[in-house]
């Protein structure tokens, strides 16, 4: 009845991380400040995402970033946004961001015991024909007061005390981690808030889609040849899998989170390290599925446990649910 129409428990992203930090006495509301920034910049994108078309956003800014790749007027609107947002949040003192070949040190009156690894926005290829894309970030503290340097950034994804991302589509929502599970919370553009829709999302322990560029299946190596083929021609007379492939990595794993299933980037002949970076794309989204109950693998290793040399490598990754990736664990075990 009309009552319902009306949520009058409205859990906001703010309110949610506070009650959370309550739980840290001693805490002093740095994570609330660096979060309240996150979402400012969020709700930035998504409106200039929105107007794109009709802003002139869309199409090439001109420049090339350190990926090789021509940037987009969002690319460079969104990194600065993010990167501005960051630095006078007061909070930061080393920033990496996907648009930036070297890292940001922000300057000792304005540094805080956060850094910041980011995607600005992920799935450029999609923005000029109205497909979701998103913003990725993952968060490591400062255990230290010196200077800062990369060492600080070039970390284990087991080191991040947060991570998260949110996706531009036809709702915009950010899906957050800061260790106790994951939490969705969905803009509601009347308010200006994003509020709790999907509380400690958990991922179905198995999924019937997988999630793949089969574009590139010439240079696939076997186990992951073998893996896509059981997919579609199932041994043990199970259904064959669905396929679904967005292009923005930010799409694809929020519907592997919540439908179940597997994403995979993996490794191929032209690029031997696959094309996700690991900071900024590979952490988060493997901190995110482990906090969800599901996993992540690079072919060799549980990707939490890279180590970083360098703030733009790449890494292959298999990513969703429990079971799926047990398959592909298990094909990449016999190849050894
Ligand atoms: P970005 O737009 O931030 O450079 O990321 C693009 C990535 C990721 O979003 C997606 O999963 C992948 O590129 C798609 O790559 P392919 O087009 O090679 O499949
Ligand atoms: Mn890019
Ligand atoms: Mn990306
Ligand atoms: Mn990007």
């Amino acid at each position: 009845h009309e009552a319902d129409a009306y949520r009058t428990d409205l859990m906001t992203i703010t309110r949610f991380v506070l009650n959370e930090q309550s739980k840290y006495p001693d805490s002093r509301g740095d994570f609330t400040i660096l979060l309240s920034n996150i979402v400012l910049g969020c709700k930035f994108v998504c409106s200039a995402v929105n107007k794109a078309g009709l802003a002139k956003l869309i199409g090439l800014a001109g420049e090339t970033n350190i990926q090789g790749e021509e940037q987009k007027k969002l690319d460079v609107l969104s990194n600065d946004v993010f990167v501005k947002a960051f630095v006078s949040s007061g909070r930061t003192s080393v920033l990496v961001s996907e648009e930036d070949e070297e890292a940001t040190f922000v300057e000792s009156s304005q540094r805080g015991k956060y850094c910041v690894v980011f995607d600005p926005l992920d799935g450029s290829s999609n923005i000029d024909c109205g497909v979701s894309i998103g913003t990725i970030f993952g968060i490591y503290t400062m255990n230290h007061n010196n200077e800062p340097t990369t060492e600080d950034v070039l970390k284990p994804g087991n080191e991040m005390v947060a991570a998260g991302y949110c996706m531009y589509g036809s709702s915009c929502m950010l899906v957050l981690s800061s260790g106790t599970g994951v939490h969705g919370f969905t803009l509601d553009p009347s308010l200006g808030e994003f509020i709790l829709t999907h509380p400690d999302i958990k991922i179905p322990t198995k999924g019937n889609i997988y999630s793949v560029n089969e574009g590139n299946a010439q240079n696939w190596d076997g186990p992951t040849t073998k893996y896509v083929e059981r997919c579609k021609y199932p041994k043990d007379g199970s259904p064959a899998k669905s396929l679904r492939y967005v292009g923005s990595m930010v799409a694809d794993v929020h519907r592997t989170l919540l439908y179940g299933g597997i994403f995979l980037y993996p490794a191929d002949k032209k690029s031997p390290n696959g094309k996700l970076r690991v900071l900024y794309e590979v952490f988060p989204m493997a901190f995110l599925m482990e906090q969800a109950g599901g996993q992540a693998f690079t072919g060799k290793k549980r990707a939490l446990d890279l180590v970083p040399e360098k703030i733009h490598e790449r890494s292959p990754i298999f990513l969703g649910s429990y079971d799926d990736v047990e398959e592909i664990k298990a094909l990449y075990a016999t190849e050894e």
